[in-house]
């Protein structure tokens, strides 16, 4: 039995924040702590309360720094730790040029294995302990991805991507192949452990019609499995959809006729959506995903947040690395900011800190689990140090309000303000 006492100034959300000036959605305890044992969090509350009811365990003083929960990134791409900024085009030239190349990589298992080893230092260096992986189509780099998250004991959710069309020789399956090596993955790794397996159909351009269906077959056979896709991120990729479907009402209805919504799919990106998806969106409960900083860099649009949460919407968000440019979730809320400013829209800092932490973790239906920083829950930490650069702690001089430390963090912040990551109560980085 291992016991650990976290000392410092603990944030921890209790519900969406409905404003800036929202103090009841969150709990703030300026001179707290969080007490682990064997991985779990057993309670948070003042640190002198819990150092008198627990002198023996071991403290280690974060102050003044914040202890939140783990950041959750709800998509990326595991074999595209090579592509981030790669030059000059936009989704389909930059999927054929420069992406399906690199994946075709990961045939090779000492290849995969060799960048899930990067791929995990990069989530936690940057205070990710939960993430939202799309694989290869090839086995290997799906075993190679839960092997690592499972010797790092972290929740790692994620799928080997069906792709039987578009896409060049190596990188594709069959309807068959696709099934059988997704059922077969789900057989070995679906809660074994942290794991969960994501049925993974990458989008509608690189699936036939067949292997669609397929893939609400396996949707059928494991309504626990999450399922992730990509949906009208781009308009070339819309209007090819069109083509490659003609019979679909639209893009959204490939994915729907298969009986894939409801609140188990994660439908990335979601910039250019037609007031019947919105509608089809909103009554099975399917979410969509922001992906920031690849929407800029791939030119795909300005995803509209205010206007999907009125129709009673709850959007994930994350980096899509390796469209996206950053394995920071704050890189990624600060572009995410401008986004929403350039719409007239707003992301203040406790939505943004609730979005990355129990926002992300109840769009999964983890939040028993992850994300929170309740008592029962896995004790997967962040600690965030606002004055990490030298420009940081400038601009943190005129800071008066938590609120403002947390808009810095937003904005300037990335892997530099992660001082310690902990995943089920083991510290990340820096460790012998
Ligand atoms: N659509 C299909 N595959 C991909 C991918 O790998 N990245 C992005 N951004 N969009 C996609
Ligand atoms: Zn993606």
């Amino acid at each position: 039995m291992t016991k650990l006492l976290l000392r410092g100034r603990v944030l921890s959300f209790i519900s969406e924040p409905q404003g800036p000036d929202d103090t009841a959605c969150y709990r703030y305890i300026e001179d707290g702590a969080i007490l682990i044992r064997d991985g779990m969090i057993e309670a948070v509350d003042d640190h002198a309360k819990l150092a008198a009811a627990d002198d023996d365990a071991e403290t280690v003083d974060h102050r003044p720094h914040l202890l939140m929960a783990g950041f959750i990134d709800s998509h990326l791409h595991f074999p595209q730790t090579q592509v981030i900024a790669s030059w000059g085009a936009q989704l389909l030239d930059w999927l054929n040029n420069y992406t399906f190349p690199a994946e075709c990589e990961y045939v090779d298992a000492a290849h995969s294995a060799r960048m899930a080893t990067h791929f995990f230092d990069e989530l936690t260096a940057h205070g990710t302990t939960t993430a939202v992986a799309y694989c290869s189509v090839h086995r290997e780099s799906a075993e190679a991805y839960f092997t690592e998250a499972e010797r790092r004991n972290m929740r790692m959710i994620g799928g080997k991507v069906l792709m039987d069309r578009n896409a060049p020789d190596g990188l594709r399956d069959t309807p068959q192949s696709g099934y059988d090596d997704t059922k077969s993955l789900i057989s070995k790794w679906h809660g074994r452990g942290r794991a969960l397996y994501a049925i993974t159909p990458r989008f509608a351009i690189t699936s036939s019609p067949e292997q669609m269906d397929v893939t609400g077959t396996l949707a059928a056979e494991h309504p626990d499995c999450h399922i992730q896709t990509h949906l009208s991120e781009n308009h070339a990729e819309i209007a090819f959809t069109a083509e490659l479907y003609p019979e679909a009402r639209d893009y959204l209805d490939v994915y729907e006729s298969r009986g894939l919504l409801g609140p188990k799919i994660l439908l990335g990106h979601s910039i250019h959506l037609k007031e019947r998806e919105i509608a089809a969106i909103a009554e099975s409960g399917s979410h969509p995903v922001f992906c920031p900083t690849s929407n800029l860099f791939l030119g795909s649009g300005l995803f509209d947040d205010a206007g999907l949460r009125a129709r009673g919407i709850t959007n994930a968000i994350a980096t899509d690395i390796g469209g996206g440019t950053s394995y920071s979730m704050l890189q990624t809320l600060n572009e995410g900011y401008k986004i929403l400013q350039l719409q007239g829209q707003k992301m203040h800092p406790l939505k943004a800190f609730h979005w990355i932490t129990r926002g992300n973790a109840e769009v999964l239906e983890l939040d028993d689990k992850i994300g929170t920083l309740d008592a029962g829950t896995e004790a997967d930490i962040v600690v965030l140090d606002a004055r990490a650069t030298s420009s940081m702690a400038l601009r943190m001089e005129k800071a008066e309000t938590l609120a403002e430390e947390l808009f810095i963090l937003q904005i300037m912040g990335d892997d530099r303000a992660i001082a310690q990551t902990y995943v089920a109560g083991k510290p990340q980085k820096n460790v012998g």
